[in-house]
């Protein structure tokens, strides 16, 4: 029985845009056309080619017009023709020199460093493929057609949906559906909201310390300690960034003046590790309030708390002051790039408006299979079982350093996925060297200052401690704890 094109589609392997125009009738025109795929390389060698049938009704041809140019093909040599096998490129059918195509070869591997201690990833082995597949399948099975449709510059409503439920329940967040736009995580919603530089914007501006075509402006508080990459990418949009010195409560929000907004990790301050304390949540939105501004909320890792009930978000406190930012980085996968904010009214439309025609937006599969996940209860379970797994390597982190190195404070280990070693003043920098010496990848407390604050610098490691796979770990903690100085004395700070 002749299969059908769209049953044997995935032997087929390729598909097949034929091109009749040419003069000479629709046989010789099909002739030219299918030789020069092959010739080209377009159609490798044992590449099966369609049932007459089916594309004859793709071109348009009557099915003899195809039986005939594959038998000349055949008897040119180009094609073979085998009972039960259909049609297929000839083997020795030699595309032409300069249309040879490599097969596309997986990059070379860089070799990795031999134990992996940097913060910023989840354990990469442990990614629920199996849920994540029932999820995905549930949600492909389930989607109406309009799916495939054009798309909505918010994001899927079931995925808002499902995180407006998912947000209040495990953040403390007041949110709806009509408040959220997806992202591709927290990277992109700075550059939504701030722009990506170069351009002037609707107020005008273009350059200078505030950014041009974002929608908020600077000059933009920020902690003292942070990611860089995220100060880089708001000096990119033109913004400058005015550092906000952190103590033992979290950041000083006290010392806010005029700036125009103020970036915080108030769940578990980047990366030194504290909780921003109740008195000064209250009082950045008392602030914002006051100013008429906005706090930028990065709850990057919120849901790994691991010695009380997590800390909510402070966008509960004021829902139109507060945009909340969170993303799956390190739930899931920083690789899905999945995220959200969840906006005061006031931003919601300019937001969208910078989201532009689509190519910055999520793929409505990805969307819809985290709402899947989201509503069948497979995230809960997720996180539940990688905060047990990383509170377990915390643990072990801390009882080898208190064996080892007793000397090393540990900070921030009551949540999150990484600790913050405190080194004895003047040793972070050949502490990092002698880590790296020793295969260990792993960064100093200075990499992530604020290169223009004047608070006193702390000697320090920040370890991540989920990034290694389950059977890596022992072996990376071992070895740390080989590389650390010894001496009596602590690192002293305000942090
Ligand atoms: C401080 C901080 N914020 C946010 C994120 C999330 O970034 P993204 O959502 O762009 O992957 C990370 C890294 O995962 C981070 O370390």
């Amino acid at each position: 029985m002749e299969e059908s094109w769209v049953n044997s589609a995935e032997r087929i392997g390729a598909d097949l845009h034929l091109e009749l125009s040419e003069p000479g009738g629709r046989r010789a025109a099909l002739i030219r056309a299918l030789r020069e795929a092959v010739r080209s390389g377009r159609l490798a060698p044992g590449t099966r080619l369609p049932p007459y049938r089916s594309l004859a009704a793709d071109l348009g041809v009557a099915r003899n017009t195809v039986a005939d140019a594959y038998a000349e093909l055949v008897a040119e040599g180009w094609l073979t023709a085998r009972q039960g096998s259909g049609t297929r490129v000839a083997d020795r059918a030699e595309p032409l020199r300069h249309a040879v195509r490599t097969p596309i070869k997986a990059p070379p591997r860089a070799r990795g460093p031999l134990h992996d201690l940097r913060q910023g990833a989840p354990d990469a082995s442990a990614f629920p493929r199996t849920a994540w597949l029932a999820s995905y399948r549930r949600a492909l099975q389930r989607a109406p057609s309009e799916v495939f449709g054009p798309g909505d510059p918010a994001g899927r409503r079931e995925l808002r949906e499902a995180l407006t439920e998912y947000l209040a329940r495990a953040r403390g967040v007041r949110a709806e559906p009509e408040r959220i736009v997806i992202c591709s995580g927290f990277a992109h919603a700075l550059r939504l909201l701030f722009g990506q530089g170069g351009s002037a914007g609707r107020n005008g501006g273009g350059g200078g310390d505030v950014g041009g075509d974002g929608v908020l402006h600077g000059p933009l508080a920020v902690e003292a300690y942070g990611l860089g990459f995220h100060r880089g990418l708001l000096a990119t949009a033109g913004v400058r960034t005015v550092p906000l010195p952190l103590d033992a409560d979290g950041a000083r929000v006290g010392l806010l003046e005029r700036e125009r907004g103020v970036l915080l990790t108030p769940a578990h301050q980047f990366p030194t590790g504290g909780p921003l304390h109740a008195s000064r949540r209250a009082a950045v939105i008392d602030w914002a309030r006051a100013r008429g501004t906005v706090v930028l909320e990065d709850d990057y890792d919120g849901e790994f708390r691991y010695d009380r009930k997590p800390v909510g978000a402070v966008q509960g406190l004021d829902p139109e002051r507060v945009i909340y930012i969170g993303s799956v980085s390190k739930s899931l996968s920083p690789a899905l790039r999945l995220g959200w904010m969840v906006l005061p009214e006031q931003y919601v439309d300019d937001v969208l408006a910078a989201k532009g025609e689509r190519e910055a937006w999520a793929s409505v599969l990805d969307q819809l299979s985290l709402a899947d996940f989201l509503v069948s209860g497979a995230y809960d379970r997720h996180v539940r079982r990688m905060r047990q797994r990383y509170r377990r390597r915390r643990d072990r982190l801390v009882e080898a350093l208190a064996e080892h190195a007793p000397h090393v404070e540990v900070t921030g280990v009551a949540a999150g996925l990484h600790a913050v070693l405190r080194l004895p003043p003047g040793t972070e920098r050949s502490t990092v060297k002698a880590a790296a010496w020793q295969g260990i990848a792993l960064d100093g407390l200075a990499a992530f200052r604020h290169p223009e604050t004047t608070m006193e610098s702390v000697d320090g490691l920040v370890v991540g401690y989920a990034t290694p796979s389950e059977h890596a770990y022992g072996a990376a903690v071992d070895a740390l704890c080989g590389v650390l100085p010894s001496g009596e004395q602590r690192g002293t700070s305000t942090v």
